[in-house]
């Protein structure tokens, strides 16, 4: 692909489908490379909007208008950032040639749906997971959570950051499982995913990416795909949804090998090209996978401090064709601030604060309406340990006081 001038007739289109934090990110890498940007969301003022050449707000789950957008803008790419959105459209456009979808069509359609994604991974491809079975009534749930043995994590198939999900450890607690499963889904569909829980030492997210290999003239090599691991990131989850992350996670040998030949699998399963961050629970030498987002990870912003390239320039570079480096050049940590209030409008106190922690950086998403649980900002910091990084990014992240304005 060449690059041309955006805004005129030689631009390479991107079109960003989800605003959020990530897509921000990813936004600014392709605005330094010179590409054109759409930004796309359900509400105005989205984050990667302020930073795009366009935007446009749409419910993302209607096929007609979704299409509508698409046509009018016509891109060259386009990378989804969520994973509620009209995904058939995506499979159409793909099939017409009209443009590139990140990773592909099929990928993002897989992966929306964890049923989709799961009987890939663990049928298809015969991965470790956990035991899990797919249950459509409370009864259904009592009867697979009996069978694969408790605790068991209760998903509602379409959701994310742990919307809707919950553990039970107790067959009485099945009829309140399935009914927050039933209020957190992210549409009317009763399916319910059932998981025995893995007792594991740790989580990791492994970033994989899927670049064009650059030829080798020398060597003969032809244009092919390459794909190259993240050092691994270790997080913490809290309600299903990200605190605290760094980066390398300390593993075996045995266990990062393992861990690279399942995301080697996944990724090669799915297609396509860019970043994906691999969901995997670790024990010694063992490893499961969990699930997989086709794109960027939250628990990968702690590479804006670590890696010569973030996981943001990785994904820009990988879904033009350009080469990437992955390699880490220092350890260290992110930690989020949530926004603690329901207002709109919010300002952040304790900013020049937090900035003064030793190697401290802060990200503020400049999202238009604060929630209690909503991401606002995160902080990341370095240092000589993994301990000394995740010390001075709580630090840092626990200065910065969103308030009403
Ligand atoms: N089967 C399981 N065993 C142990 N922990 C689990 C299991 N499933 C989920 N979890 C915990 O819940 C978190 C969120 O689950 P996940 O399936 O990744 O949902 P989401 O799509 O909302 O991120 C995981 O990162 C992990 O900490
Ligand atoms: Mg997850």
């Amino acid at each position: 692909m060449r690059i041309g001038t955006p805004l005129s007739d030689t631009a390479v289109r991107v079109m960003l489908l989800g605003a959020g934090e990530l897509g921000k990110e990813v936004a600014i890498e392709l605005q330094r490379l010179g590409v054109e940007v759409i930004a796309v969301d359900r509400y105005p003022n989205a984050p990667a909007m302020q930073v795009a050449h366009r935007s446009h707000v749409i419910p993302m789950t209607d096929p007609q208008v979704l299409n509508g957008v698409i046509m009018a803008e016509a891109p060259h790419i386009i990378v989804p950032e969520i994973e509620a959105i009209a995904t058939e459209v995506l499979v159409a456009i793909e099939a017409a040639g009209l443009a590139t979808v990140i990773p592909t069509a099929r990928a993002t359609q897989l992966t929306m749906n964890r049923e989709g994604i799961r009987r890939l991974a663990a049928e298809e491809l015969g991965l470790p997971t956990s035991p899990y079975a797919f249950v459509e009534s409370a009864a259904e749930l009592a009867e697979a959570a009996h069978r694969i043995g408790l605790p068991v994590f209760v998903k509602p198939v379409m959701s994310s950051s742990g919307k809707g999900q919950s553990m039970i450890e107790a067959i009485e607690d099945a009829d309140e499982a399935w009914a927050y499963a039933q209020s957190g889904g992210r549409v009317e569909t009763a399916r319910v995913i059932v998981e025995g829980r893995i007792d594991f030492d740790f989580e990791i997210t492994l970033l994989t990416v899927r670049s064009m290999r650059v030829p080798d003239q020398v060597r003969g090599d032809d244009d092919a795909v390459r794909t190259d691991f993240c050092a691994p990131i270790g997080h913490r989850q809290v309600k299903g949804d990200y605190v605290e992350s760094w980066q390398p996670q300390a593993m075996t040998p045995k266990a990062l090998a393992a861990a690279q030949t399942i995301a080697g699998k996944v990724t090669d399963a799915l297609g396509g090209l860019g970043v994906f961050g691999v969901e995997l629970f670790v024990k010694g030498d063992e490893v499961w996978f969990s699930e997989v987002s086709p794109r960027p990870h939250d628990t990968g912003l702690v590479t804006l401090a670590t890696q010569t390239m973030s996981e943001f320039a990785l994904h820009a570079r990988a879904i033009l064709g350009l080469p990437v480096d992955v390699s880490q050049r220092d350890v260290g940590a992110s930690a989020v601030i949530y926004g603690g209030i329901e207002a709109t409008g919010i300002a952040f106190e304790g900013v020049a604060e937090a900035l003064a922690v030793p190697t401290a950086d802060l990200r503020l998403f400049g999202k238009p309406e604060s929630y209690e649980r909503r991401r606002m900002g995160v902080a990341t910091a370095r240092g000589a340990t993994v301990d000394e990084a995740r010390e001075r990014a709580r630090d840092a992240a626990s200065r910065v006081r969103p308030t009403a304005a």
